[in-house]
């Protein structure tokens, strides 16, 4: 598969930011046995991982803007392009030393995400997306899953936790959603959540409470893939509402139906 020069650029970035993170990753499940644990050491490697992606991405396009997780907003002379970048997405994974975490890199053109990258270095998967070039994991062509009835569907979420999110609404989709699909899973890493519906391995997402750069490579992801996705209202207020959900078009329709439905009677 060839890419083009723009998503060679953001591909050299993700796998050199990759890099760094496995050799740390390895570190981290060492310190796990550790009385302090790894917690500080795992905010270094997310800060070194920035660097290495705004290091990378600044030289090969200088001028574009920056919107990072750990920097914020970088302001560039360029007004047209905007990097929108997580260099460690599922932080809590990672401290864990459990495998599921990404680095995602979007480009935005003029308001528009144009080029996504998602990259799994433990499991050395990459997710690559240009926008009307279609999507690809490695080497391999995209597409979403083609199952169309709830009930046959395996769908990724995201729990709220301590400090994070609305419990009470939240335990009202779930018991929704549990009550009519196959079963569902919390990856812990909503970049990789989006590549994984876009693989057709999760037929369905959503969760709330997002930022920018959980997503932004993911919903291109999914739509060169031939997926949906919106906000819980069926809008495309994703970046800015940090509500979204994902599937293709019969489950994406289900999926926003049923997280409409009040509280089931039992
Ligand atoms: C988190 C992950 C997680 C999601 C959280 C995010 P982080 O990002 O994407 O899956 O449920 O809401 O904040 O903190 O690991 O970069
Ligand atoms: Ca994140
Ligand atoms: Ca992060």
């Amino acid at each position: 598969m060839a890419r083009s020069a723009l998503l060679n650029v953001m591909v050299q970035a993700a796998m050199k930011a990759g890099r760094s993170l496995a050799r740390d990753f390895g570190e981290v499940q060492n310190l796990q046995v550790s009385l302090k644990g790894p917690g500080d050491y795992v905010s270094q490697a997310d800060r070194k991982a920035e660097e290495v992606i705004h290091a990378e991405l600044s030289r090969a396009r200088p001028g574009y803007a920056f919107l990072m997780e750990e920097r914020g907003v970088v302001e560039g002379e360029d007004e047209q392009h905007r990097w929108i970048v997580d260099p460690l997405d599922g932080t809590t994974n990672f401290l864990h030393g459990l495998p599921m975490f990404s680095i995602s890199i979007a480009l935005e053109r003029q308001g528009q995400i144009v080029a996504g990258v998602i990259y799994n270095p433990a499991m050395d998967e990459l997710y690559t997306a240009e926008r009307g070039g279609g999507a690809f994991l490695n080497d391999r062509r995209l597409r979403v899953a083609g199952r169309n009835k709830l009930a046959d569907t395996v769908i990724g979420t995201g729990i709220p936790h301590l400090g994070r999110g609305h419990h009470g609404n939240y335990l009202i989709e779930l018991r929704n959603v549990m009550a009519e699909t196959a079963g569902i899973r919390r990856i812990g890493s909503a970049a990789l959540d989006l590549a994984y519906v876009a693989a057709g391995r999760l037929d369905g997402f959503w969760e709330e409470s997002l930022s920018p750069w959980d997503i932004a490579a993911g919903i291109l992801m999914i739509r060169e893939a031939g997926g949906f996705v919106s906000d819980k209202s069926g809008g495309q207020e994703m970046l800015d509402s940090g509500t979204i959900v994902a599937g293709n078009e019969a489950v994406h329709r289900a999926l926003l139906k049923t997280l409409k439905k009040p509280l089931p009677a039992k």
